[in-house]
């Protein structure tokens, strides 16, 4: 059993926090200000895929906060001039005025309204850059939804600036969750659970859980190059997939199977074992696009190219005796994870062996993070 929380009152307020409820904000006041957060995108290695009622999850998962790939999202409130219970904001994305996104937010701040109820006495300005080509088909969602909302509790903590920090990150995680489940990983670092399971005390499907037991040290500083390997548009949004689960034939056999997973990797990473941690991991990603495949209608989100660089990933680490290997989200792109000190020479066999099957040659290199 690992222990998350530490003798504090910080930690108090954690294990108290378990319900809804508790994260309704009642005052009303109107304030004035601007906050500027940024937020990291993260990479699961238990998939979480099938959800229920309000963005829970149907398996915990476990995913490594990014560094690199973040948004950073500025907003500036006032109070409204005209009091009226419609949502007043303004969306700019790296500089332009972006309708686009609209729709997404008012979504969002609808979910999110009964417990940051001030939303709505307050006019936004929001402003977000991604550090990340846009349009490089990652999955940008966890890290712009977790920056939003943090600018929503510097609002909530400017009313109320008692709130402590323990509570202004879990219900920041808490909203974060209701505009992108994944995004609920993305507020603390550089392990973070989210998902109800019996081997992280405090675990919740609410919010997501850092992981505070002892990591082996070769996961301190693991490396994530992202090949994108197609920068389009999704196939298919992440509603829609994680409702393909819902009556899927292998549905009960994955969320078991998840559960399982995900204690095996607490064990692999508290351990150190890079030979089942590749073992593990690679298969959640292989099951995570044989559930798309196998659902009604499919989708198959790999393309000849994703199929390339995941056998030339093999080849490279039975030849080498390496410990390189892959992790996909739900498209074409494809994430390698290596411990830093096979840095030099992985990214000279990226440059020189796989750049190729990467859409002008493009990838990130990031890496585990705060
Ligand atoms: O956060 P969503 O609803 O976009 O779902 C993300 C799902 C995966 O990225 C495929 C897996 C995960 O756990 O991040």
């Amino acid at each position: 059993m690992f222990n998350c929380f530490l003798l504090n009152n910080e930690s108090i307020i954690f294990v108290i926090m378990k319900s809804e409820e508790d994260f309704i904000e009642t005052d009303l006041k109107e304030v004035e200000g601007a906050s500027t957060w940024e937020s990291p995108s993260n990479i699961a290695l238990v998939k979480y895929w099938g959800k229920y009622g309000t963005q829970y999850p149907q398996n915990p998962s476990l995913s490594f906060t990014l560094s690199k790939c973040i948004t950073k999202t500025s907003i500036s409130f006032v109070p409204k001039e005209i009091k009226n219970r419609d949502f007043s904001f303004d969306f700019k994305f790296e500089g332009n005025n972006s309708p686009a996104f609209h729709p997404k937010i008012q979504t969002f701040l609808e979910r999110i309204d009964c417990y940051v109820p001030f939303v709505r006495q307050h006019n936004l300005k929001i402003e977000s850059v991604n550090s990340f080509p846009h349009s490089s088909g990652i999955a940008s969602s966890a890290s712009a939804m977790s920056a939003l909302a943090l600018g929503i509790m510097s609002i909530e903590k400017k009313i109320n600036p008692t709130i402590s920090d323990a509570y202004f990150f879990l219900k920041a995680s808490f909203l974060a969750r209701l505009g992108s489940g994944s995004a609920a990983r993305s507020l603390k670092g550089p392990i973070v659970s989210w998902g109800k399971t019996d081997v992280i005390e405090g675990s919740s499907d609410l919010y997501g859980t850092a992981l505070d037991s002892k990591i082996h040290p070769i996961f301190e500083e693991y490396q994530d190059t992202i090949l994108l390997i197609d920068k389009g548009q999704k196939k298919v949004s992440s509603s829609v997939g994680h409702n393909l689960m819902n009556n899927h034939p292998y549905a009960a056999t994955r969320f078991d199977q998840a559960y399982i997973n995900f204690k095996k990797l607490i064990t692999i990473l508290s351990q150190g074992d890079i030979t089942e941690f590749i073992s593990l991991v690679e298969s959640e990603a292989l099951t995570l696009h044989a559930l798309m495949m196998a659902s009604q209608p499919y989708f198959i989100l790999m393309q000849p190219n994703t199929l390339k660089v995941l056998n030339r990933v093999r080849e490279y680490r039975q030849d080498n005796n390496s410990s390189l290997c892959f992790t996909l989200d739900a498209g074409a792109n494809v994430h390698l994870l290596y411990p830093k000190s096979e840095k030099d020479e992985v990214l000279k066999f990226i440059k020189e062996e796989l750049a190729c099957y990467c859409q002008n040659g493009q990838f990130i290199e990031d890496q585990i993070g705060n």
